[in-house]
């Protein structure tokens, strides 16, 4: 059995007042929730405050991104041990960091090592864009972009990766349960070619893109997927709710 997980990427949204109050609304109800694991990913700079926020609560803490160098000159970079301190968890890969921040694959295998390095879970994101999707390169893509993230490097106890087809990413435009649990599937083949059977049942794949409440039911109950990886709706704090509790019930 894989722990269900649902986690809330909030990009590059929310001042320090919001991310408090927006933290703080959401521990009402979120809390209570059990059989799922409960991660938020706010910005950097409310990394600290929320940290303080859910002390002795089930919520989990993550950031959106690091730098793979641990110190030094690097102006704007924030270590993986400067978070250490301060979350668990850690989103390396997104696809808008390798749209506009030029991750590419060997960056991203990196930002893995260094992360694993200062103990530090990483949620590893594949996905292909729209025209790869088009020409039916999908299974291709991802396969692609596993290989280059975890080359060379042993399979992390704890695992996760989400799967986020870029043109599912804030358009609105979710894939559907089948074809998501068809390419989260094929990932989890392509984990056991390279990590073995054990490793493949117990890593956590989850899907992410336009995952809504109204969504969330469909995407849960196929067999392959183990979560969700939440933009929009990880913002508003009645929708997050319902995604967790809905996943609690279904998984
Ligand atoms: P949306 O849920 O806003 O489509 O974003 C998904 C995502 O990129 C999560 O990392």
């Amino acid at each position: 059995m894989r722990l269900p997980m649902i986690a809330g990427n909030w990009k590059m949204n929310t001042t320090l007042n919001e991310a408090t109050a927006l933290v703080t609304e959401m521990l009402k109800g979120l809390d209570a929730i059990e059989g799922v694991e409960k991660v938020v990913c706010p910005p950097f700079v409310s990394l600290a405050a929320i940290r303080d926020l859910l002390k002795g609560t089930s919520v989990k803490l993550g950031a959106q991104n690091l730098y793979f160098e641990e110190k030094g000159a690097y102006t704007g970079e924030i270590s993986p041990l400067m978070l250490a301190g301060l979350c668990e968890l850690v989103i390396i890969g997104h696809s808008e960091r390798r749209q506009y921040f030029g991750d590419t694959g060997e960056v991203v295998n990196r930002k893995i090592r260094a992360a694993l390095k200062a103990g530090l879970r990483p949620i590893l994101c594949i996905g292909e864009r729209l025209e790869e999707n088009e020409a039916g390169k999908t299974a291709e893509v991802v396969t692609e972009q596993l290989k280059l993230a975890m080359d060379g490097i042993d399979y992390p106890p704890g695992f996760i990766i989400a799967y986020e087809p870029v043109w599912a990413i804030g358009t609105g435009k979710a894939a559907t349960g089948e074809q998501a649990d068809e390419t989260i599937g094929l990932v989890r083949r392509n984990v056991s070619d390279m990590y073995g059977k054990e490793a493949a049942d117990g890593v956590r794949i989850l899907y992410g893109g336009s995952v809504t409440a109204a969504n969330t039911a469909e995407f849960m109950r196929q067999s392959e997927i183990d979560g969700a990886l939440v933009g929009g709706a990880s913002l508003k704090a009645a929708d997050f709710l319902s995604i967790i509790k809905q996943t609690s019930e279904i998984l």
